[in-house]
Parts: structure tokens; C-alpha cells; sequence
């Protein structure tokens, strides 16, 4: 095997995405499986190990320079004043980077996001093996509308790429597309670069050009074919769908290769960022996003969505939706749970129906089954929080936090008033507002005393229903006293 050549990347990514119609985004940074689309380029970029990467910038470039200098600081914008075309483009990447001057560039487009970075390996080492002076990425298509047409010699060999505005009916007919993704020898490349023409229907400087430019030259260019899914490009929202759908399936399959069950991955969806663990199940309508991480036997869903949530071995997490949420080992949630950022549950909780947490700490083997809201709190190991408790921490001005320790017993309906303290062991009465604390093994009774008004329905309600089926009760009642009395009485008995 040969030596492989120094490389450099070349993204572009500065055209105006006119077909995506938004007010507000780069067009390079629509996106889909947890990253914009110039993010999926890079990330397979990345794996190439360049030695010097630029991104070619122009439209929106605030944005799309904020995003790498967020997420991939190595690499370097470079900006395309105005957008002259694909060449223009790709000569401006090179003058970005003038060190690089002997090598292979591989130049890309920040809007074909699903080529792989094996693909790209390949690309470059049938470049440099075939000593070709530039290889192009094609794919064989049901419909090549909109993409550069490969046009071939008798000989195999490739001859030129006629844009879809410039082709005869004869040349469009061809269903081999050009990708517009290159690989090329640096030397030639910016050679050719300054005598491209811009003799074609959108008078722009086209790359592809560089191949006839090349070839007259009589330098040898090279072609692989890839699967057409990888080289989709992404100009309109249609396209970005189908680019989240390969995407997704692609993800998926790795997850299930890799021996997570998927129930239907029709309806699941997991973004390129999450990672689950092996024995792991993903039931139908789960959606997974950001940096979730599932481990081993957990079992998410029918319908869960999950945003930057950790979840541990073997624990369930049923219709619920989870944000910024860290699920301990065996812990079940839901169904219908709302997990809120900071919403940190220990080993064995139990949070169930109707159940909302934020920023609180709920230690191992706590349960907080039905109809609650816990905000702000720590709840202790072991606790048994009642259905309908809530927990009071907003003021209306400022937020409290509250702390209810271990093995507590509260009641339903109870109402902690933050900032309130519950010490281990202690139990707190049904229908309690609580705003003091409460010791150690102490009940806490916070509650109006009860108070009946005997016969008020007889009275006030005379000729209700209500009022009749009292009277008959009472009636019975009475029946079964006087007959008690009468035995009792009785010698007999
Ligand atoms: C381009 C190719 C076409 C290929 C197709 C694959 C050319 C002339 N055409 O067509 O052969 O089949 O991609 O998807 O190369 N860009 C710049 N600066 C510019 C112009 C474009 O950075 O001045 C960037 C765009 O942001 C985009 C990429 O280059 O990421 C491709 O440009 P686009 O206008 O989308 O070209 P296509 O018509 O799709
Ligand atoms: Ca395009």
C-alpha cells in the first residue's frame, strides 16, 4: 500500500440555501439527528483526520462561524464575499489554507450531509492509488433532476459533469450524478482553478469544470460510485426529511446490530449523538435527542421523548418526557411523567401517573406515585410522597427549595410551603399545608380540625335526594341501635 498523502478538507458551505425559504437560518445549518447539516459533514470529516480543514462561508456566516467555533473549533472559516460558484468557492478555500501546497484535497459541500466518512476514505485512496489529478464521488439514480450529470467516453472514463441548466435533453437523460463531492491533487487543483470559465447558464465558476479543464490537459480523472443515499444532496425541507429519514434508519440499524431492540423503527427516532446500551429497548413512538445516553436493559417508551437525559441499567421509563433528567438504575417513570432539567432520581425510585419533577434530588428507592409536583427538593431514600402533594416553591417573587428527609410517610394532598424541612421518619397528615418544619419521627398535622353539623341536610335540603337517602340511613341506623339495645336486653342472649 501506498504512503497516504497529506490532506486538507475543503467544505463549502456559503451559497444563500434559497429553496430552504427561511427568514431565519443558514441553510447549512438546518438539521436533523441532533446536528445541523454542516455538523454531519464535519463529524465524518473529522474521522479523516485532516491536516488542515477550512469551511468556505458567505450567506448567514455569523451564524454558521458561531456554530464551529461552538462545536469544531479546528475548523477555519473562510469567507466567499460573494457566491461566484462552486469553483470560486473552492479557490477561496485554498487560499484559506496557503501552507498546504502538496497533497490531496478533498473538497465537500456543507449540503450533502449523509456521505460517510468511509466513503470519503474510500474516495481518497482510489484518488491516490489511481494517480488520477481528481476523482469524483457519483451515484447511479432513479431521478438525477437538479444534480451535475456524469458524462462518460466509450472507454469508461469520465469526461465531463454538465450541469442540469446546461445539459442537452440527451445528457440529462443520464442518471449518474456527480455528488459534487472531489477528491484532487492539490498542485493541479489550484492550477486549474485559474483558468475555469464561466461560459454556462448561471455564468458562475463552476468546479465540476476543473474536470474538463484537467483531462484537455491530459491528466487522468477517476470516478467511484457510491449508494445513492450518501449522495443525496439537501436544497428544500423535502429533501431534509428524506436526509432525516436515511439518517435515522442508518442509526437504528447500528443500534440494533450493536443488539438494542427496536420495536418499530418506523416510529422511532434517535438523534446521531445518543448512545444506548446493548439489552436496551426503544418501544414504538421514542424519540431520543441530544446527549442521551441509555444503559443496559432499560426500556423506553411507547412514547417517551427524551432530551439530554441519562438513564440507568434496567430502569422503565413509560409515555414520559424527559429533559436534562438523570434516571438512576431500575428507577420506572410514567406513565405520563414529566421530567424536568435537574431532575436527579436514585436507584429504585419510583415516579408515577401525572408526576412532575425539576431540580430536585430523589434518593434511591423513594416513591412518588400519583399526581404530584416535587420542585426544588431533595426527598430522602425510602420516602413515600402521597398522591396530590405539591410541592409549593415559588413565592411568586423567588424560588425555595425544600428537603423532606429519608424514610418520611406524607400524606395525599399534602402542600410543602418551601423553604420546609421534614426530618427522617417523620409523618405528615393528609390534607397538610406545611410551612414549619417538622422533627425527626414527628406527625405534622397542618389542617383545619373537622366539624359536622348533624341533621343540616334534613333541614336545609328537606326533599332532595340527598335528603332522602340520609333520612333512610339515619332510619336504619336507628333500627339497628334499638335492635342491638333490645338483645342486649335481653335475658337469653
Ligand atoms: C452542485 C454541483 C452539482 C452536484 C450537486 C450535488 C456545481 C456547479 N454543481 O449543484 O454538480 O451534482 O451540487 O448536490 O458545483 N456554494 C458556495 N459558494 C458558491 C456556490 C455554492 O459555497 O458560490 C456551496 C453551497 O453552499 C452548497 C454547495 O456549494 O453547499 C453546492 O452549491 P449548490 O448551489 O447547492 O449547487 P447545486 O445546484 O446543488
Ligand atoms: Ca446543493
Amino acid at each position: 500500500m501506498r504512503e497516504a498523502r497529506p490532506l486538507a478538507v475543503i467544505v463549502l458551505a456559503a451559497g444563500e440555501g434559497t429553496r430552504m425559504r427561511s427568514a431565519a437560518t443558514a441553510k447549512v445549518l438546518h438539521g436533523f439527528a441532533g446536528r445541523p447539516m454542516l455538523g454531519h459533514v464535519l463529524a465524518a470529516t473529522g474521522q479523516l483526520g485532516p491536516s488542515v480543514e477550512v469551511v468556505v462561508v458567505g450567506h448567514r456566516r455569523e451564524q454558521v462561524i458561531d456554530f464551529l467555533a461552538r462545536e469544531h473549533p479546528r475548523a477555519i472559516p473562510v469567507v466567499q464575499a460573494q457566491q461566484l460558484g462552486t469553483g470560486h468557492a473552492t479557490r477561496i478555500g485554498l487560499d484559506g489554507m496557503p501552507q498546504f501546497a502538496d497533497g490531496t484535497v478533498l473538497v465537500t459541500l456543507g449540503d450533502a450531509p449523509l456521505v460517510t466518512a468511509q466513503t470519503l476514505r474510500a474516495l481518497i485512496e482510489l484518488h491516490e492509488e489511481s494517480g488520477a489529478g481528481a476523482t469524483v464521488l457519483t451515484a447511479i439514480v432513479e431521478d438525477p433532476a437538479g444534480y451535475g450529470r456524469v458524462l462518460r467516453s466509450p472507454d469508461g472514463s469520465v469526461e465531463q459533469i454538465v450541469e442540469q441548466r446546461d445539459g442537452t435533453p440527451d445528457q440529462l437523460a443520464v442518471r449518474e450524478i456527480s455528488s459534487g463531492i472531489f477528491a484532487f491533487d492539490a498542485a493541479q487543483l489550484a492550477k486549474a482553478l485559474t483558468q475555469l470559465t464561466t461560459d454556462n447558464a448561471q455564468g458562475e465558476q463552476y468546479l465540476p469544470e476543473v474536470l474538463t479543464i484537467l483531462r484537455a490537459q491530459g491528466i487522468g480523472i477517476a470516478a467511484l460510485a457510491a449508494d445513492a443515499d450518501e449522495t443525496a444532496g439537501v436544497n428544500d425541507r423535502v429533501q431534509l426529511a428524506h436526509a432525516h429519514r436515511v439518517a435515522n434508519a442508518r442509526i437504528l440499524d447500528g443500534l440494533m446490530r450493536s443488539g438494542v431492540t427496536v420495536i418499530d423503527p418506523a416510529t422511532t427516532w434517535v438523534d446521531a449523538t445518543v448512545t444506548v446500551a446493548p439489552d436496551a429497548t426503544l418501544w414504538p413512538g421514542t424519540y431520543l435527542h441530544g446527549a442521551t445516553a441509555v444503559a443496559a436493559g432499560a426500556s423506553i417508551g411507547p412514547e417517551a421523548t427524551l432530551q439530554d437525559t441519562e438513564v440507568g441499567e434496567n430502569a422503565r421509563i413509560l409515555r414520559a418526557t424527559c429533559l436534562s433528567a438523570i434516571v438512576g438504575p431500575g428507577v420506572t417513570v410514567g406513565p405520563y411523567a414529566y421530567l424536568r432539567p435537574g431532575a436527579d432520581l436514585g436507584e429504585d425510585v419510583h415516579i408515577g401517573t401525572f408526576v412532575e419533577v425539576k431540580a430536585s434530588d430523589i434518593a434511591p428507592g423513594a416513591k412518588v406515585p400519583h399526581l404530584t409536583y416535587v420542585g426544588d427538593a431533595s426527598i430522602g431514600a425510602g420516602t413515600n410522597i402521597g398522591a396530590g402533594t405539591v410541592f409549593a416553591n415559588y413565592d411568586g417573587v423567588a424560588k425555595h427549595r425544600s428537603r423532606v428527609g429519608a424514610h418520611v410517610r406524607s400524606g395525599s394532598n399534602v402542600t410543602f410551603i418551601a423553604p420546609v424541612e421534614v426530618g427522617d421518619g417523620a409523618y405528615t397528615a393528609a390534607g397538610s399545608a406545611l410551612t414549619e418544619s417538622v422533627p425527626p419521627g414527628a406527625i405534622a398535622v397542618a389542617r383545619p380540625q373537622q366539624h359536622n353539623v348533624e341533621g343540616w341536610v334534613l333541614r336545609r335540603r328537606a326533599g332532595t335526594p340527598s335528603a332522602e337517602a340520609a333520612a333512610a340511613a339515619i332510619q336504619e341506623q336507628q333500627a339497628a341501635e334499638q335492635a342491638a339495645g333490645d338483645s342486649a336486653k335481653s335475658p337469653d342472649a
